[in-house]
């Protein structure tokens, strides 16, 4: 997820059981161009595998060259962003403009399946529009292009990330292809990863509902084995998990522009909690590890025993 799974983010949702983790999505004719800031996006632990890297573009040339970019970086599977919404990445035909254009994805996804020894997946959305959810079909293609494993978001672009994520359209992609799918949209506790597990999907990709609450992964885990699932973490974990967050992207990224990134991140943690909106302030002022550690220690004092409804894990 662009501007969240940096390495320090991904490290954390593995080390709460997250089996497979992915990079901010990077432009492949950036990585053409040898662009820092794009390379920056590219870090990754040796030891933690799969860990995939995901790449948008339309040119299956350069998507091509960007594949091998990234498998010289170590990562073990690459991905094919067909799904983003925003206009500056589809109006230069990546993303979700991708879905229109089936025969145009599924030279991407051969040129790149062609240039790497290494899984070639790709993350699609249900469709376009209302009027042409193509996922099935879509996904059929892809698969015949090459492509190892598809991630399905059940919203169509126009929905962008309104209205629900289609399951019933996530279970009949499952019964297009024979590649692994992998169903995204909307999980956030155990009821709707049930939900999600009863498509037929072979895994479950979790964005915002994991976001300051990297727990969910050992507790989904642990329902889908029918073990004893874990309680969510005291207040005053979250705040040490924050601060762990906080220092791993300012090792990443130096204190400038690792509070900038934090000022974001910060907030999942503190979501739902009373103090919240004096918290955000305090968030989007953040411009030192002190500041933050200002901030982690407000949340470690809330006092969760009359939690507020709204959070998640009350
Ligand atoms: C801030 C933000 C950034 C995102 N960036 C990416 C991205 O870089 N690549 C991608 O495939 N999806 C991206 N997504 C979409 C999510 O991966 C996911 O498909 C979507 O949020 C629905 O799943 P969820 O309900 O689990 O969040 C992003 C979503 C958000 C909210």
């Amino acid at each position: 997820m662009a501007g969240n799974t940096n390495l320090a983010y991904r490290r954390m949702c593995r080390d709460f059981g997250a089996e497979l983790t992915t990079t901010e999505m990077v432009s492949a004719m950036a990585l053409r161009h040898g662009d820092d800031k794009t390379l920056n996006y590219l870090e990754r632990d040796e030891d933690k595998s799969p860990d995939a890297a995901q790449v948008f573009g339309a040119d299956p040339e350069v998507l091509a060259e960007a594949a091998q970019k990234v498998v010289a970086r170590g990562f073990d599977v690459v991905d094919l962003n067909i799904g983003c919404p925003v206009p500056k990445i589809t109006g230069g035909g990546g993303g979700s403009a991708l879905l229109q254009n089936p025969d145009g994805a599924a030279a991407c996804v051969a040129a790149m399946s062609a240039s790497v020894d290494v899984p070639v997946t790709v993350k699609i959305r249900a469709g376009w529009s209302d009027d042409n959810k193509n996922a099935p079909e879509f996904a059929r293609c892809m698969e015949q292009a090459g492509a190892q494993a598809i991630t399905v978001h059940g919203r169509t672009r126009e929905q962008k990330y309104t209205g629900r994520a289609d399951l019933d359209l996530i279970a009949r992609v499952v019964e297009a292809v024979s590649i692994p799918v992998i169903g995204n949209g909307d999980v956030v506790d155990l009821e709707s990863g049930k939900r999600m597990a009863e498509t037929g999907v072979a895994g479950i990709a979790i964005g915002r509902g994991a976001l300051g609450r990297p727990w969910l992964f050992e507790q989904l885990h642990a329902a889908f084995r029918g073990e004893q699932i874990p309680d969510s973490p005291s207040l005053a974990t979250r705040s040490q998990l924050l601060l762990d967050l906080g220092r791993g992207v300012c090792e990443l990224y130096g204190e400038h522009r690792g509070m900038r990134i934090m000022r974001r991140l910060a907030t999942d943690f503190f979501r739902g909690l009373r103090g919240a909106p004096a918290m955000r302030k305090d968030s989007n002022a953040l411009t030192s590890l002190a500041d933050l550690e200002g901030l982690a220690t407000r949340i470690a004092v809330q006092d969760d025993s009359h939690p507020d409804p709204r959070d998640p894990d009350a």
